[in-house]
């Protein structure tokens, strides 16, 4: 009874179907076997070592914390916060972790503490940049995100502080080198 089921799926798969309908079938099967949960990235929550914060190094006035608290964090800090439901879904999970760990690579709130002063003056030159320009949060983000949506105050008051933060430290550099 089974090898006649199975000799039959075979020859429709062999005989009767056509070649664009077996590719599909082909695909559907690789992104089913995809969603098998190995494949799910783990997720971004690195045991919390809050000393290290940037609060805890520099002066993040509340507004300013707030704005990079729900517009930044997800993907520069340590705890990403607000999964989608589609991260259990492959190959989107892929996309979102490597955007995370990019992220993560060239700016990461959390650990912005044990930034050595000239790294850190190059990050904070970086963000004024990136907030003068409006080019962050991703806009793929935004898309879903209403709440990350920064109004142009709001970036306006990040680039100012991001300048001062980083004049701040460039004098205090100049200062220890005298
Ligand atoms: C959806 C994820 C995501 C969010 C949310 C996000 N970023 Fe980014 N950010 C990235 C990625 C990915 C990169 C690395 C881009 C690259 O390597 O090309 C990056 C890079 C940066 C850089 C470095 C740019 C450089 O030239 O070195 C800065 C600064 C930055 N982001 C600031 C922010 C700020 C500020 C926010 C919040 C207002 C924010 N990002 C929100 C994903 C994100």
């Amino acid at each position: 009874m089974w090898s006649f089921i199975i000799e039959s799926i075979a020859f429709f798969v062999q005989e009767i179907m056509n070649p664009s309908l077996k590719i599909v079938l082909v695909l559907v099967v690789v992104f089913l076997l995809l969603q098998i949960p190995i494949f799910n990235p783990e997720k971004n929550y690195v045991d919390a070592d809050t000393e290290v914060d940037i609060t805890e190094k520099y002066e993040v006035p509340m507004n300013i914390q707030m704005d990079l608290y729900v517009a930044c964090y997800d993907c520069h800090s340590n705890y990403t916060e607000d999964y989608p439901w589609y991260y259990n879904i492959q190959p989107l999970s892929w996309w979102m972790n490597s955007h995370i760990k990019k992220a993560k690579q060239a700016l990461n709130f959390t650990e912005f503490a044990t930034y050595p002063p000239d790294i850190a003056v190059k990050k904070f030159e970086a963000l004024h940049m990136v907030m003068k320009e409006q080019t962050m949060p991703l806009k793929s983000y935004l898309w879903l995100h209403e709440e990350a949506k920064l109004t142009d105050k709001e970036y306006q008051q990040l680039a100012d502080w991001a300048k001062e933060m980083q004049q701040k430290v460039e004098q205090e550099m100049d200062s220890t080198q005298n």
